[in-house]
């Protein structure tokens, strides 16, 4: 029997336990803050940034949000990143990608301050989390860990294979997979838009994590029986809804399920992971500024 990994669950329980964590910031007098800085007028980042605020309100977290015209001078933006460094209510800060194109996203990444960049894309937390002495753990793979972990897939000795090689997913959560640590000491296998006989590669998985960009591009034929398949792909694909499109995985679902051993489903699989590792990092963010000893889960 295949089994189904449940991310709405973990990530349920995950921000449970935040819960207890703040609680523990409050009776010492901090209450965590996460800005979020939206500077798009694209309908889903619009939509992932009103879900994060939401999800701040729900475990009492502070949500700030800053929205800059997609047209203003990128001035404004860099301004904005300096008040919020600056500003001691705001333990994390989060910039909504993509920038309009007049905006250097490099010196975005640069200019947030690395103890409060929560989503772990400076190039402080990049290289401390590739020397293995991570600060903050980028979400969406640190949630991929945490599914694995929550479901008792080992990843040691595993032979994970991860397609696509981006800075969000694929190289973080490469990196992560290869340290010498209990979540970690797989032999790890980066695949991208080069790589010559794709499939032969991802039929040799234990962990094969889909993260491409690609409508259902993993097919039955490409995984191993018994395999992890890990979804991380989210993907509109025109369809007869309200909306017009529906959201898909980069894993055809249906011809994988028969062959793996597990899989994470879209929606809710990855998705509310990495909603909740925001959340995490932001109340490790905050107990690292006060001093707060808060226990994480
Ligand atoms: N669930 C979540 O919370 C979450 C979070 C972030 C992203 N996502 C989703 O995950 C997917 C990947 O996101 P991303 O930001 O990492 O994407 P990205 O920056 O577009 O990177 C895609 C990667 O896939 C590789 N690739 C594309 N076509 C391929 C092919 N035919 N064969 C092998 N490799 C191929 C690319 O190779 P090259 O480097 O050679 O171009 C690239 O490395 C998207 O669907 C995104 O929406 C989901």
């Amino acid at each position: 029997m295949t089994e189904v990994i449940d991310g709405n669950a973990v990530a349920a329980d995950i921000r449970e336990s935040l819960t207890e964590s703040i609680e523990t910031l409050e009776s010492e007098g901090v209450t965590p803050g996460l800005a979020t800085v939206l500077m798009s007028d694209d309908p889903a980042s619009e939509t992932y940034v009103s879900m994060k605020q939401r999800d701040c309100e729900e475990v009492g977290i502070d949500g700030i949000h800053v929205e800059i015209d997609s047209d203003a001078p990128a001035e404004e933006l860099y301004e904005t990143i300096d008040d919020l460094n600056a500003d001691p209510a705001v333990h994390g800060i989060l910039v909504q990608m993509p920038l309009p194109d007049h905006v250097d996203e490099r010196r975005v990444l640069r200019s947030v301050d690395p103890v409060k960049d929560v989503d772990g894309f400076h190039p402080e937390n990049v290289g401390r989390l590739v020397a293995g002495d991570d600060r903050y753990r980028p979400c969406t793979p640190h949630g991929v860990q945490k599914l694995l972990e929550a479901y008792d897939i080992e990843t040691e000795g595993a032979n994970a294979v991860i397609v696509g090689r981006s800075n969000i997913v694929g190289k973080p959560l490469a990196n992560l997979l290869l340290q010498k640590a209990d979540d970690g000491n797989a032999t790890v296998t980066v695949c991208h838009s080069r790589t010559e006989d794709l499939a032969e590669k991802t039929r040799a998985a234990d962990i094969l994590v889909a993260a491409a960009g690609r409508p259902e591009f993993i097919g039955g034929e490409m995984v191993g029986e018994g395999a992890t398949v890990v979804d991380v792909g989210i993907n509109r694909v025109d369809a007869d809804t309200e909306k017009g499109y529906e959201l898909v995985g980069d894993v055809d679902y249906d011809s994988v399920e028969a062959t793996a051993g597990a899989i994470t489903p879209v929606p809710g699989g990855v998705g509310p992971m990495t909603r909740a590792m925001l959340l995490y990092n932001t109340v490790k963010a905050a107990g690292l500024q006060t001093d707060v000893d808060v226990e994480l889960p």
